[in-house]
């Protein structure tokens, strides 16, 4: 068994990534192009959104999304610590200072309680922005984040590198606010078979800016108003998205099936475990379906499901603030996030799962607690 079986997906649309791919090979424009336009302008509307910028990963995405709002030396911009360290390492890499607020134990995602405490401790001049994360292919309370980004003068951007395709009070994940990011890493929800993202903004000046950005900061050709980076999407990633973004919505069901299922096979055999919870108002494209063993047995947990040959997964073992890159921090204490990083098990999660390996997984998950005493 695999933890996400992206054979699977390739066998099922292998003619149809193959002849996109062929295509490009046969076009010459490898770099940007028409092709990369029209996953662009596809994209854009999908998530509700103006604009849509393709670029060279989720990474690059939120760096260029946080250049373009001029961050720089000194500034402050606040995140969770329970994330993929490119959220925070981004901030890092500008000489600005991540601000690390903790999460909701129920979700995972960044305490909207604990954004407002951060925010009522005063008036902090350097403090820009806000990056917040739908972690595990649901987005946070981003109304609520967004007027209190909106009230403190902050921007507000999205890294929704795990949630395309989410919804959120009948709005899609990425065209939330003035700017979503995301990952098209082969392992999220919308892969490609490469590196890949995409910028997707409301505001014409970001669009402009990440436009250049991305291209050495290039408004025509060899005439470079700001600086860049090399950010650009590949034509090629793009055509493979392309053929892919054609089964999408079949597959985010099909994700969304697969979790109801994890959902009423734990109820049955292990009622009571913890795990991850989708809030109302919103759907999930479960990038990962994730539980929580308590007690300092989930690494126990983990291995006695490997030898049964059940692959399974830790996002993430470790918060940023206490990460070696981010010792800083190291005496900051964020209980909760602290709590998740040492409890929290993904279980294999694709939309091509069948109900019989997902009872496979479930039964070993059971066994392994029982035997590990939890
Ligand atoms: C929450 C989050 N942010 C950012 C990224 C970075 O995306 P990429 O790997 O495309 O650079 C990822 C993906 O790994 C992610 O999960």
């Amino acid at each position: 068994m695999k933890f996400i079986d992206l054979d699977r997906q390739y066998r099922a649309y292998r003619a149809e990534v193959e002849s996109a791919v062929q295509g490009v090979l046969e076009s010459g424009q490898f770099i940007l192009g028409p092709v990369v336009e029209e996953l662009e302008r596809t994209l854009a509307e999908f998530v509700g959104a103006p604009h849509a910028v393709g670029v060279s990963s989720g990474t690059d995405g939120l760096l260029l999304a946080l250049m373009a709002y001029g961050v720089g030396a000194g500034d402050k911009v606040i995140t969770t610590p329970f994330t993929f360290i490119a959220t925070a390492e981004v901030i890092a890499f500008l000489g600005a200072e991540p601000v690390f607020v903790d999460i909701d134990p129920e979700t995972c995602n960044m305490s909207t309680e604990a954004l407002a405490s951060e925010l009522e401790k005063g008036c902090d001049h350097r403090l820009k922005g806000i990056i917040a994360v739908s972690l595990y292919g649901q987005c946070p309370d981003m109304d609520e984040i967004a007027a209190l980004a909106r009230d403190h003068g902050l921007f507000l951007v999205e890294d929704g590198c795990q949630s395309f395709g989410a919804t959120y009070r009948g709005r899609r994940s990425c065209g939330l606010c003035e700017v979503g990011v995301t990952s098209f890493f082969p392992a999220k929800p919308l892969g490609c078979y490469g590196d890949g993202g995409m910028v997707f903004t409301s505001d014409e000046e970001i669009h402009q800016k990440v436009r250049m950005m991305r291209s050495h900061g290039q408004a025509k050709r060899y005439r470079h108003e700001v600086l860049g980076i090399n950010g650009r999407l590949d034509a090629m990633q793009a055509a493979v998205l392309l053929a892919k973004f054609r089964h999408f919505e079949e597959e985010v069901e099909a994700r969304q099936r697969a979790a109801g299922r994890y959902d009423a096979l734990i109820d049955e055999l292990i009622p009571g475990l913890g795990r991850v919870r989708v809030k109302e108002g919103r759907s999930s494209v479960f990038a990962q379906y994730t539980v929580r063993v308590p007690g300092g047995r989930r690494d126990a947990v983990q291995e006695a499901m490997r030898r049964q040959g059940i692959p399974t997964a830790v996002h993430y073992p470790v918060p940023l603030h206490k990460q070696p890159v981010f010792r800083a921090y190291a005496g900051l204490s964020l209980p909760e996030s602290e709590r998740a990083a040492a409890e929290v098990l993904s279980l294999p999660m694709h939309p091509f799962i069948e109900p019989e390996e997902q009872r496979q997984v479930v039964e070993a998950l059971a066994e392994a607690l029982a035997e590990s005493g939890v």
